[in-house]
């Protein structure tokens, strides 16, 4: 079974067996049915990189729906299944004039993923909103909600991506969104810009969604024009007493302050100043507009992305000395 359209890089890469569910009881019924077979689970396939085919049971969440749990003058808990896409969601809770996640308008991926990493953007992570979600667990099929405490969110971190790795399947999540008095978020210097350039001066969630749809488009391929996965890499944190010599020798680097002993630096400026923006390698590249985003133009193997890579990570780590990890889930 070919998950080429599975994956938003656009990897040719074949499963074993392929199973889409639509619903808890039928991923429970394939998980209990498949206790012995080595599984692998998949969202949107947003975030991954396939560099061999898949020797098991590929197991595609496609559950859909979305419900209001409750709500007062101030406040909705809005319900989403896992299988619903992310950006769909996020145009839903606008429409309704639900605040919050605005600012993660076109982020690609289902909702049932965006919990793994805390996706974020512009000043926003779904931290800021995020409830609770129910998660399967793979063994036991046992159904567990984990709080927002419970899930230990950092930056682009869960207790998905670590303690319960490859434990649960998240089947739900519920946000907490305004309904009035929406605390609207712009921060973020390209959001002001965007909105300025259009004469907005009090702007409404919808005016933010556009904006940000606006600074997307302009920067980060569409997926179904050009494979690819959003940001490859993290934006490294790196301690301030380290940071000082580096910044000496670069005094032009950006950085931002993230806690009392240590700074992120944009890893799509180390990337670009190493003279890789818009460096193409067979079918493999990095993309013109946003150095941190990796790029597919059609054929390139998994193998191939992974080793452009690691020549950006190498080249990185022997001009500035910071060592950028891969976002992206690598398989
Ligand atoms: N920069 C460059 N060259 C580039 C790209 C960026 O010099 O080719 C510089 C920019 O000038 C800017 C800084 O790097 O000063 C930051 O760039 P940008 O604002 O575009 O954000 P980012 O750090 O590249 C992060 C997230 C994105 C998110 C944006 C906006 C990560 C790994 N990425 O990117 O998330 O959309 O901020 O908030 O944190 C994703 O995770 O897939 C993703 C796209």
């Amino acid at each position: 079974f070919s998950l080429k359209n599975y994956n938003t890089f656009g990897i040719e890469a074949k499963a074993r067996q392929f199973v889409a569910v639509h619903s808890v009881e039928e991923l429970k019924r394939v998980l209990e049915e498949n206790k012995n077979e080595k599984k692998f689970i998949l969202g949107g396939g947003s975030n991954m990189l396939l560099t061999k085919d898949i020797d098991a049971l590929v197991i595609h969440i496609d559950l859909k729906g979305k419900n209001i749990i409750k709500e007062d003058d101030d406040f909705v808990w809005v319900e989403s299944q896992a299988g619903e896409v992310w950006h769909n969601f996020v145009l839903y809770t606008i429409e309704n004039n639900f605040g919050g996640l605005e600012n993660m308008s076109l982020i690609p991926g289902n909702v049932g993923t965006t919990p793994v990493q805390n996706i974020g953007a512009y000043g926003t992570e779904i931290k800021d909103t995020f409830v609770s979600c129910e998660a399967m667990n793979i063994t036991t099929q046992e159904v567990k909600t984990f709080t927002n405490a419970e899930c230990n969110f950092g930056y682009r971190e869960s207790i998905f991506k670590n303690e319960v790795k490859d434990q649960y399947i998240i089947t739900s999540v519920i946000f907490k969104l305004t309904r009035r008095n929406h605390k609207i978020n712009t921060s973020y210097g390209d959001i002001l810009a965007e909105l300025s350039k259009n004469n907005i001066t009090k702007p409404t969630l919808k005016d933010v969604s556009n904006a940000v749809i606006a600074i997307r488009q302009s920067k980060l391929p569409d997926p179904k024009e050009l494979g690819n996965s959003g940001s490859f890499f993290k934006n490294p944190i790196v301690l301030k007493s380290d940071f000082e010599k580096i910044h000496q020798k670069f005094p032009e680097m950006k950085y931002y302050e993230v806690s009392e002993t240590e700074v992120k630096v944009p890893a799509g400026w180390l990337i670009e100043q190493a003279g890789f923006k818009g460096k193409r390698f067979g079918d493999a590249g990095v993309h013109k507009n946003q150095a941190l985003v990796l790029v597919n133009y059609g054929n390139a193997t998994g193998q191939e992305i992974l080793a452009v890579s690691k020549e950006v990570q190498k080249t990185v780590f022997e001009t500035f000395g910071i060592h950028i990890e891969a976002e992206v889930n690598v398989i």
